[in-house]
């Protein structure tokens, strides 16, 4: 299934065109191996009980836009240095071995949600999606991730959270 950019559209802040909705578990329905260098291993996500610890990079709890449009709150968790992070601009890039955890909880029930992380290697950004149990659904250069997030290819794909 394929959201465009309407009402229903969890992108639809910065949607701009078609794309697979990221979020959601495609236990039953996996998208086609040609999609993307996606591996869902459903096994714990390595940093899932250490994320929380890492350095918060938001002053404040902030609704996430970019991630199914208003419906989870964020929390950014930085291995490395969130200082850093914050402070990234034009031109600007993280170091290798940097990880970066945007861990999403339910606005209306506050239920822990799914983390959205990005991973720095030698190579670049490795994209991870969870599930709420914080059990990787996919990884890799993922297509939806990787294509929004190239707005920000200046920034070493970083939007950075709210500065208050
Ligand atoms: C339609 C655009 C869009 C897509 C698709 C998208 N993101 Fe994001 N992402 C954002 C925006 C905007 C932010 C800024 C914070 C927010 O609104 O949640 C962000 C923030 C992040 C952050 C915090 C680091 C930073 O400053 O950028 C991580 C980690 C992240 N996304 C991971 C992912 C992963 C993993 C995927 C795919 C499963 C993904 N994103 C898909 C737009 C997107």
């Amino acid at each position: 299934m394929v959201l465009g950019c309407g009402w229903a559209s969890p992108f639809a802040f910065a949607c701009r065109e078609p794309m697979d909705p990221v979020g959601v578990s495609h236990k039953d329905t996996p998208p086609p191996a040609s999609a993307s260098s996606a591996v869902a291993s459903g096994t714990p996500w390595s940093y899932a009980t250490v994320a929380s610890t890492w350095p918060r990079a938001n002053p404040q709890r902030f609704v996430s836009h970019g991630h199914w449009f208003g419906r989870y709150d964020a929390d950014v968790h930085v291995k490395g240095s969130a200082a850093e992070y914050v402070a990234l601009g034009p031109g600007g890039k993280v170091k290798e071995g940097t990880v970066v955890a945007e861990i999403l909880v339910e606005r209306i029930s506050e239920l822990p949600g799914p983390v959205f992380a990005m991973e720095k290697t030698a190579a670049g950004w490795v994209y991870v999606e969870t599930d709420a149990r914080r059990n990787e659904v996919r990884r890799g250069r993922l297509e939806p991730c990787v294509t929004c997030h190239a707005q920000v290819a200046d920034q070493d794909e970083l939007f950075g959270v709210p500065a208050k």
